[in-house]
């Protein structure tokens, strides 16, 4: 009798231990949480300053945990808040086990982790994993002489001749990915920043470590990460020169090369295999920072037993840059149709924001309404990106030496950088947007008076309550979570319009990409749905309760949401 307690008492543990008996848990149509799940990027300088010296921080993003709650997001993506020389913000890490003293400590993490948890909001981290800071203590001793045994975890080689770096590859930001160190007479490689040297991923010891560093995280309550530049985690081992394309030069005023040594090297699959086999012993999910420019590299990046990476992001569909219907159906049904689960963005610290890019300068908001509709209604996760729910714009510097991001100095005035789209969150009509009421770190945007998250939560019409009904359309419908995408008047030059199907239910979107209002017949009938009614969900302008899917008016640039009957 008592062994028969001591046993149950055994497996109630168990099951109550960490979630395990909810770990790897799918839904009917086998969905994991992700599937389901919107994320959220944050840019931790930028999103809010807790204790006022101008600089977002940890403790900053807790205190916007209600705000997350209330907008709906399920998970967060923290840019890099490691100790860092900030070379590149953050994206040159020093130490992979730390918090930077600007962001707060490992104790304001835990804190982050576990006010998140209560809410239901997954923390990620960005996993910086081709190259460190060359302040970084790995680099450090790999530099001090040629037998160090940390040598070959970063990638050295001598020249073709004095002065003559290994080989032409360039770095992505300008002149060339080798740099001379005095102190063993050798080049070092760096795809990025000098300061950023390149990880030798060829040697076990380097997989082994950087394994562990997700692992540590993981078991700290971490639900994944977003694997930063996995394109150039490996070189050829030969270093052979890329070929020169035509004599044109780079905004840097570099010869533009066909990256085919230092780019997309196959290793690099049997590395995201082994991570994702880590990740999966913790239930954790990794983003992929995945730039492709056909749909089967991105198709490799999911592997080829869905193996790799769960959320290779697609910026293909990102980089569409304009309201063309032909191209996002292309661009949907090559991603749609690739065997894995889709991943949609349309903004990042890297690119202009998508109220810039798609804006027409007249119907700003309507058009950031009808991309949100556009990319949270699509069968997939979508990543938003800090800002763009209240309708941020790109605040670009207007003189070099107001420049922060390096690749703006190097590369001005060709290249202005990616300051424009990493200023302060705007919380307020307050000084400083209500971000900080110290200088922030980079001014905020010109219109923060009116494009804040206090203004617009008060204001029915706004982008910010749109974006809050979508995604709370988007959680509760089924329809929308599991539902097949099936495209719709797929010759239509102006009106982009899908249907999403599961069980016998239809949630019909309809998407006025035109300024000149549309009359819409749906021909649901070629797809074997007899409907004459549907109920509208949500639309981005008043529509009737009620409309007839074979007669749908949409104004200019207009979103329309509905539900067959
Ligand atoms: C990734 C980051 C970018 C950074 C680059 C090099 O692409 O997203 O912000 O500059 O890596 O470090
Ligand atoms: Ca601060």
């Amino acid at each position: 009798m008592r062994e028969l307690w001591v046993w149950a008492v055994l497996l109630l543990m168990l099951c109550s231990n960490a979630g395990w008996a909810q770990k790897n848990a799918v839904d009917e149509e086998g969905h994991a949480w992700w599937q389901h799940a919107v994320f959220y990027e944050i840019y931790p300088r930028s999103f809010a300053d807790s204790n006022n010296d101008g600089i977002g921080d940890l403790p900053g993003i807790t205190s916007k945990l209600d705000y997350l709650r209330w907008l709906g997001p399920d998970a967060i993506w923290i840019a890099p808040m490691f100790p860092s020389p900030q070379v590149d913000w953050g994206y040159d890490i020093s130490d992979y086990y730390n918090v930077n003293p600007d962001y707060g400590t490992l104790k304001d993490m835990d804190k982050l982790l576990a006010q998140g948890k209560q809410r239901d909001i997954r923390v990620l981290l960005d996993f910086v994993l081709t190259y460190t800071s060359d302040q970084n203590k790995w680099f450090q001793e790999a530099k001090s002489s040629r037998t160090n045994p940390k040598r070959d975890w970063y990638i050295w080689s001598d020249g073709k001749g004095p002065g003559q770096p290994p080989n032409n590859w360039t770095s992505n930001f300008g002149g060339s990915a080798w740099k001379f160190d005095s102190t063993s007479s050798q080049w070092y490689y760096h795809y990025f920043y000098p300061p950023q040297p390149n990880l030798n991923w060829r040697n076990p010891e380097v997989e082994k470590n950087m394994f562990d560093v997700t692992r540590w995280w993981y078991k700290r309550g971490v639900a994944g990460f977003r694997l930063d530049a996995v394109d150039v985690m490996f070189a050829d081992s030969q270093l052979r020169d890329n070929p020169v394309v035509g004599n044109e030069k780079n905004a840097f005023g570099d010869p533009v090369e066909r990256e085919i040594n230092d780019k997309n090297q196959p290793e690099l699959h049997g590395v995201l295999q082994r991570l994702r086999k880590v990740a999966d012993e913790y239930d954790a999910v990794l983003i992929g920072e995945t730039w492709t420019s056909d749909i089967d590299q991105l198709k490799r990046y999911y592997g080829e037993h869905n193996d790799e990476v769960n959320m290779p992001m697609d910026f293909m569909f990102a980089m569409v840059n304009k309201l063309s219907p032909q191209e996002f159906r292309k661009q949907i049904l090559w991603v749609d149709g690739s065997g894995g689960w889709p991943v949609y963005v349309i903004s990042n610290h890297d690119i202009r924001r998508a109220y810039n890019r798609y804006g027409d300068g007249k119907h700003d908001d309507q058009i950031a309404k009808l991309m949100a509709s556009l990319y949270l209604t699509l069968r997939g996760t979508a990543v938003m990106y800090y800002g763009e729910e209240i309708g941020m714009e790109n605040n670009d510097p207007k003189r070099p030496e107001d420049v922060k991001d390096s690749m703006g100095k190097l590369g001005w005035p060709k290249e202005k950088g990616r300051d424009g789209e990493r200023t302060p969150m705007q919380w307020s009509p307050e000084i400083n947007a209500g971000f900080s009421t110290a200088k922030p770190w980079l001014p905020v945007g010109d219109r923060y008076k009116t494009y804040n998250v206090e203004s617009e939560r008060k204001d029915p019409n706004s982008i910010l309550n749109y974006y809050h009904q979508l995604l709370a359309l988007r959680h509760t419908n089924k329809t929308l979570l599991d539902g097949k995408y099936i495209a719709l008047n797929e010759d239509d030059p102006t009106v982009l319009s899908y249907m999403r199907s599961y069980k016998g239910q239809n949630v019909l979107v309809v998407l006025n990409m035109n300024g000149v209002t549309q009359k819409v017949d749906l021909n649901l009938a070629v797809k074997g749905v007899h409907a004459t009614s549907a109920k509208t969900l949500l639309s981005s302008f008043a529509a009737p309760s009620r409309v007839d899917p074979s007669e749908i008016s949409i104004p200019p640039f207009g979103a329309w949401i509905g539900e067959t009957e």
